[in-house]
């Protein structure tokens, strides 16, 4: 069985600083080699740029996975080639094998068809696990389908399970919370779930964008000058009752380091001089309001600058108070999934997704490639 799987983990110095997403992939592993199959690994882990680079082997991963698995995940020095052909033609029932990072090779991210097939002559069937590479069109999370059958994983399974209701048969009352630095980055998620959502909140510094479109002095603070129009029309379209659910008051100072002095103020009363660097607890308090009640909760990215303590109390103080809640609560995974692991809270939502920009281009209704590619299990 050829899996790709994806274990483009964040590290520092060779060290694994979160391995959620090896963890994720265990179900779909364990399964197989419960039912004796041999298990090839495929993954890419940063961005290489189709060259070998020491500092993103595939080795600390397949050290991890052996650790958590309670067996052993042999590393290969590469992923295609004679001496991984014959290593994987001598692996018994049972064996796992992870390959070395397949963006060593430029085929990879060119989508390349030869790379495809080399890859693809190492399996009988095409497993993709890799729900967070899902909108990339390269050879190993879509091309390969085209040799082998391919199916989805338990992960993705799981992933656009969750996610797909959200998108087609969305449960009501449904809110989304949305954060994050730009709307342009965020528009189109945000016009997506205003289809679907009765309510849905705007955090972090994107918010800014909007008081500036309706004509508030948002001082030194991030506002993309060139989305005012699509703020303006995101309100218009959103109506006047309103779908949309902003900001109430801002925690501030004169930038975004520990030590800084830093105040709360309502939102029409942010000093010229000061940036909005988080949500006061008012705003808290009214996205908590909102979410009372609702049968699932959508949530992407943090409602202020959580790498620098205290801007991260905002998202801190709403997933504390979500984590407590009887209604579903889905994490759309990134950066949000990093200020959650730091506060032990990630743990206490229902669903959080592995997809950093896969989640975000799901939600947005996107065709995700390494999706389209597969079949359906039945007819596999
Ligand atoms: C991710 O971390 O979002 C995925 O692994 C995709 O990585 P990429 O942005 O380098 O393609």
């Amino acid at each position: 069985m050829l899996v790709r799987v994806d274990f483009n983990v964040p590290m520092e110095e060779g060290r694994i600083v979160d391995d959620s997403r090896i963890r994720a992939a265990l179900p779909t592993i364990k399964d197989l080699v419960e039912r004796g199959a041999r298990v090839i690994l495929m993954t890419h882990l940063g961005r290489p740029d189709g060259q070998v680079d020491e500092a993103y082997r595939t080795t600390p991963l397949a050290r991890r996975l052996t650790e958590l698995l309670g067996r052993q995940a042999r590393h290969l020095d590469d992923c295609v080639g004679p001496a991984v052909e014959a290593a994987v033609k001598a692996m018994p029932d049972g064996d796992i094998i992870l390959l070395e990072n397949v963006r060593f090779h430029p085929g990879e991210t060119k989508n390349d068809p030869a790379f495809a097939r080399q890859l693809a002559n190492l399996g009988d069937l095409y497993v993709n696990d890799a729900f967070g590479a899902a909108h990339r069109a390269h050879a190993s999370t879509a091309g390969i389908a085209e040799f082998l059958p391919a199916v989805a994983g338990l992960l993705m399974e799981r992933e656009i399970k969750t996610l797909g209701r959200i998108m087609v048969d969305p449960p009501h009352p449904l809110v989304a919370i949305i954060g994050g630095s730009k709307i342009s980055s965020k528009i189109g998620v945000v016009r997506s779930l205003l289809k679907r959502v009765d309510r849905l909140c705007i955090g972090g510094a994107m918010a800014c964008t909007f008081f500036k479109a309706k004509g508030l002095e948002m001082g030194r603070s991030l506002v993309e000058e060139d989305q005012l129009e699509v703020a303006r029309s995101l309100l218009t379209s959103a109506g006047q009752g309103s779908t949309l659910v902003l900001p109430l008051d801002a925690v501030i100072a004169a930038d975004a380091r520990p030590g800084v002095k830093v105040d709360t103020v309502a939102i029409d009363a942010v000093p010229a001089n000061m940036k909005v660097l988080d949500v006061g607890p008012m705003t808290v308090e009214r996205f908590l309001q909102t979410c009372d009640g609702a049968h699932a909760i959508v949530w992407n990215g943090p409602l202020g600058v959580y790498e620098v303590p205290p801007f991260d109390r905002g998202t801190d103080a709403l997933a504390e108070g979500l984590a407590g809640s009887d209604a579903e609560t889905i994490i759309g995974g990134g950066d949000l999934v990093a200020a959650l692991q730091k506060q032990h809270l990630a743990g206490r939502m229902s669903f959080v997704s592995t997809g950093g920009g896969a989640t975000l281009e799901f939600l947005e209704g996107k065709i995700l490639p390494g999706i389209a590619a597969l079949r359906d299990k039945t007819h596999a």
